[in-house]
């Protein structure tokens, strides 16, 4: 069956979880999550101090992993069209002390409210998966990008190697959605579409050949934590 990523319905499961979306991804990947983070933001470092723009930024993490590195010298703008997430961003902003260096905006991944070639760095993290048209998403977080700068998206992915791959499956499947949907008692079943939208979001090869359909060039990807997590990165011509 085909995982129902409508707008509306993705809008509404996370704003329903919102208050406890951080606690949870910390949990369930048992803290690993960040390091993923860290890694995107090392591997695709910014350089100089032209903008950078994270989408489907949830409650800002991979944004606030950014302002961290940069400290505050580049701008960063935080996009995601759920303003329950966004609210608890601009808190966790707040409390990093960013103020106009980090700015949280409400807005669809496939219709982007910036012109074209605005950011030196175009991220995403969990996120791309949850876009209703990927192939738009793709091509938007393309045509904001300037010439020479890079797209990242970094995605939950499985691993091939067993008997990690069996191990990965069980607790992904059976474990990972009761206990999210005991801490969130997420109406929508937040934590049964999660590994249902993994197991059908393309990975590897196949999500590197649609960044390059979008415009991208020297796609790379690069599995993280034995393939649980894959980043890639292309870059605009
Ligand atoms: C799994 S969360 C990831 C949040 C964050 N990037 C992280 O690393 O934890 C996915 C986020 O994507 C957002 N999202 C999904 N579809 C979107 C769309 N079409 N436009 C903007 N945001 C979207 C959701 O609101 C949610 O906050």
């Amino acid at each position: 069956m085909t995982v129902d990523k409508s707008e509306t319905r993705v809008r509404r499961m996370f704003g329903e979880i919102a208050g406890r979306y951080d606690f949870l991804n910390h949990l369930l990947s048992l803290g690993i999550d960040r390091y993923w983070r860290s890694q995107t933001v090392k591997r695709v470092a910014p350089v100089g101090d032209r903008p950078l723009l994270d989408i489907c930024t949830g409650t800002g993490d991979l944004a606030l992993a950014y302002f961290k590195r940069t400290k505050g010298t580049v701008p960063i703008v935080a996009a995601d069209f759920c303003p329950e997430m966004l609210t608890i961003g601009k808190q966790k902003g707040a409390q990093a002390g960013a103020n106009g260096e980090l700015t949280f905006i409400e807005a669809d991944a496939q219709r982007l409210p910036f012109p074209d070639d605005a950011f030196q760095i175009v991220s995403v993290a969990f996120g791309l998966r949850n876009v209703a048209d990927t192939d738009r998403g793709l091509s938007e977080m393309t045509r904001v990008c300037r010439p020479g700068g890079r797209v990242a998206v970094l995605e939950f992915s499985s691993p091939r190697r067993q008997p990690l791959r069996a191990l990965y499956n069980w607790y992904f499947r059976h474990v990972l959605p009761r206990v999210g949907q005991a801490v969130s008692r997420s109406r929508l079943s937040a934590y049964d579409y999660l590994p249902s939208s993994v197991g059908e979001f393309p990975s590897g090869e196949a999500l590197a050949e649609r960044m390059r359909t979008a415009g991208l060039c020297d796609v790379t990807f690069t599995p993280l934590t034995f393939g649980i997590a894959t980043l890639y990165v292309g870059t605009k011509g």
